[in-house]
Order: structure tokens, then C-alpha cells, then sequence
């Protein structure tokens, strides 16, 4: 697989949310490099539970008119996540799994970080 890079046209304007977004690319370039699906999806969980409470803070404090709609894109991520998670412990077949959480994350790459982040991004500071 290609690996992806970071593009700077994807900057919300907040450093410590950009280098959270650059994580994110970290970490579907090594599950495309084979990382092992099970160790991915816990460090997705990590990620996770760190960006996303970072990220509705931000928005709260700088008083972002449609963050409750953004929050619930957060929580559909969460519960993908969650079921994500119970595929890899119940054995399901890791080369699909790895595809579909790989197919996912560029989507939400797109759909969310590119159009639903960018959104919030001239309401901080
Ligand atoms: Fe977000």
C-alpha cells in the first residue's frame, strides 16, 4: 500500500490537534505496512479516547454552533470502533478485517477530518 502523508491543507490550525490527526496517519500506514489488527485497534482506542474529548473541548470552549452533530459522527466512530474490536476477538478472518478498519479510516479520513474538522477550524482562537 501507498502510504499516506500529512497535507497541510488538512490543518485545523491547532498544532496539538494537527499532530493528533498525524497519529491517525501513523496509524494506517502500519496497519497497511501488516501491524498486527488487534494492537492497531488498541492504539485506535487510545487515539480515540484522547482526540475526540480534546477535540469537543476545543469546540465548546470557542462555542462551535454544530458540535453536537460533530459529536455524533464521534460516537458512530466510537461504536464502529467498539464492533471493530469484538471482530478481532472473535477471530474473524484478519486479512478482511484489516482491509474494512483500513477502507474505514481513509474514509473518515475524507469525510471527517477534511470536511467536518475543517468546519470547526475557523471558530478556534
Ligand atoms: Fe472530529
Amino acid at each position: 500500500m501507498d502510504s499516506l502523508e500529512w497535507d497541510e491543507a488538512w490543518s485545523v490550525g491547532d498544532a496539538r490537534l494537527d499532530d493528533q490527526h498525524k497519529g491517525l496517519i501513523g496509524l494506517i500506514n502500519r496497519l497497511g505496512s501488516g501491524a498486527p489488527v488487534p494492537i492497531v485497534l488498541d492504539e485506535l482506542q487510545i487515539y480515540v479516547d484522547e482526540h475526540f474529548r480534546d477535540e469537543e473541548r476545543m469546540m465548546e470552549a470557542a462555542g462551535y454552533p454544530d458540535i453536537a452533530a460533530h459529536k455524533l459522527q464521534h460516537a458512530a466512530f466510537e461504536e464502529w470502533l467498539e464492533a471493530s474490536r469484538q471482530a478481532s476477538r472473535s477471530g474473524e478472518v484478519v486479512g478482511l478485517l484489516r482491509d474494512s478498519i483500513s477502507s474505514y479510516l481513509k474514509t473518515w479520513l475524507v469525510t471527517h477530518i477534511m470536511v467536518s474538522d475543517k468546519a470547526y477550524s475557523g471558530y478556534l482562537n
